[in-house]
């Protein structure tokens, strides 16, 4: 009678799939020091503006990138990038939750916006969005201090501004096209060079 389980083993099986979804962070401790650490800083503050920094982000949100960098079931990866997509390779959904766990659980260390001018341009485009242009506030999802707002709206805070910068940019190019929705894309495609650098100039300063 394989339905009429044993009470002890019904709450080890609950137990082991809930640590699944969770992640363990301490299980992933062997590939951070080994892969992670070198782009994105043992504590997942990350010393190179290109690489971003991954401390404090949300749990799902870095759980669904590192899914999204991996082809699943045969079709391609929905977020294409040449060094990420090297680095999911090896790792299995267990890994990935177990990473997503470890860096959500790393403290962000605050950073300055460095172009004060600039980022007053940004704030008001964060907190107001361009209404001539049909931009939403970026508040509205990221949250006015750019926590962002789990599950789905990744945190902004802190995040180096070329980083924030380029993601924008291929948003709107459509080379990054894993946004539920479109809803990144549709709005990067009504932001100027100037706009993007502004914005992604405040936010790098948000706390
Ligand atoms: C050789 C450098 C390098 C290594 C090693 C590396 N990464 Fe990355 N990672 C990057 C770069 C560069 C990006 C930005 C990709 C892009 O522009 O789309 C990135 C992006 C990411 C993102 C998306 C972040 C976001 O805000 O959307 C996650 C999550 C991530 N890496 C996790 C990991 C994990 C976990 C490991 C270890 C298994 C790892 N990376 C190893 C360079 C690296
Ligand atoms: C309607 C909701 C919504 C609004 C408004 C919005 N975003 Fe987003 N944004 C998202 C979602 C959802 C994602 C996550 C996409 C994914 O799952 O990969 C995201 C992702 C991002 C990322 C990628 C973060 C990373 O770590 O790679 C950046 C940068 C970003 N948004 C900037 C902005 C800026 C700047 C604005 C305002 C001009 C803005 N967003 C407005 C929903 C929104």
């Amino acid at each position: 009678m394989i339905y009429r389980l044993a009470p002890a083993i019904v709450a080890a099986v609950l137990t082991s799939s809930l640590t699944y979804a969770q992640g363990d962070p301490a299980k992933a401790q062997q590939i951070v020091t080994q892969v992670c650490a070198a782009c994105h800083g043992a504590d997942g503050n990350s010393a190179i503006p290109a690489n971003p920094s991954l401390a404090g982000q949300h749990f799902e949100y870095l759980l669904k990138q590192l899914t999204n960098f991996k082809p699943q079931a045969g079709k391609p990866a929905e977020r294409v990038n040449a060094v990420m997509s090297g680095m999911v390779t090896s790792l299995s959904a267990e890994d990935m939750s177990n990473l997503a766990a470890y860096f959500a659980g790393q403290k962000a260390k605050p950073r300055a916006a460095r172009d004060p001018e600039l980022a007053r341009l940004g704030q008001s485009i964060y907190r107001g969005g361009i209404m001539s242009k049909g931009v939403p506030a970026c508040a509205s999802c990221h949250a006015p201090n750019g926590a962002g707002i789990p599950a789905q709206f990744p945190r902004l805070a802190g995040q180096y501004a070329e980083y924030t910068a380029a993601q924008l940019k291929v948003f709107r190019g459509g080379e990054r096209a894993n946004d539920p929705n479109s809803m990144m894309r549709t709005i990067a495609a009504k932001l100027s060079d100037k706009e993007i650098s502004a914005v992604a100039e405040y936010v790098a300063g948000l706390r």
